[in-house]
């Protein structure tokens, strides 16, 4: 079956404040949705990418393919889960419903080609398909409403969720529309499955997959990528 990358990129960035849009941020002399594209244009074994973008959207480059592949475009929504239902609905017909779709954050420019290839290899295997992410290793605290500590959470079973997530088409649409019926949001790709009864495969990936929130991310970013040799 064929592999096609989603990228939601309709977000407006509130939180990281200014009014460029994240993924048309710059670092290392690219957009990080060029740099997410490129990571995962270039790696052999996937055909193609939709992206998800704001309606009013003037700064996409209007690029139509990278690295020999089909790169298609169309609108979001309102919510991360909304435009990544839209993308998996625009995907070409010939994009079937076993076909592995990795979704993948506009905003999250440092994905290096061995995590992918591991991810594939897993989600490929795997029904319920597989997520990037590494096991937390700071102390992990619940709080009150006024910043007081009341309780310290075992960290031993917890992980963080990075993207790419990878899942069959089919599979990832039906939990999409599930969850968005309900009226539940998802964070992510993996929370909308694991409504289903899924248990998606953690792939533990390198923690420098960062996503860039803030301008300190944004800094660390430029860092990681100016050197980015593999
Ligand atoms: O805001 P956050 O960092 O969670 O956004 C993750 C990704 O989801 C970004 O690439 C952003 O552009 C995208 N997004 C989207 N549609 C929305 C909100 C966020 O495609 N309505």
């Amino acid at each position: 079956p064929r592999i096609w990358a989603v990228l939601p990129a309709a977000g407006r960035g509130t939180r990281f404040g200014g009014e460029v849009p994240k993924q048309y941020l710059e670092a290392a002399g690219k957009t990080l949705i060029a740099h997410a594209l490129d990571a995962l244009l270039s790696h052999p074994r996937v055909d193609g990418a939709m992206v998800a973008l704001a309606a009013d959207d003037l700064r996409w480059p209007g690029w139509t393919s990278r690295h020999g592949k089909p790169l298609l475009r169309c609108t979001g929504g309102g919510e991360r889960a909304d435009s990544v239902l839209a993308a998996l609905r625009a995907l070409p017909g010939d994009v079937d419903e076993d076909a592995l779709v990795l979704v993948h954050d506009a905003a999250r420019p440092n994905l290096r080609a061995a995590d992918l290839n591991r991810l594939i290899d897993v989600a490929s295997a795997h029904a319920d398909g597989a997520i990037l992410g590494a096991p937390v290793r700071d102390t992990l605290k619940r709080a009150d409403a006024d910043a007081r500590i009341v309780a310290t959470e075992p960290r031993s079973a917890l992980w963080r969720a990075f993207t790419p997530q990878a899942f069959r088409r089919g599979a990832l649409t039906s939990a999409l529309e599930r969850a968005r019926a309900e009226g539940v949001l998802v964070t992510d790709e993996a929370m909308a499955m694991e409504r289903t009864g899924a248990h998606p495969a953690l792939v533990e990936g390198r923690e420098d997959n960062l996503k860039v929130t803030t301008p300190a991310d944004l800094a660390l970013a430029e860092y990681l990528l100016a050197r980015l040799t593999e």
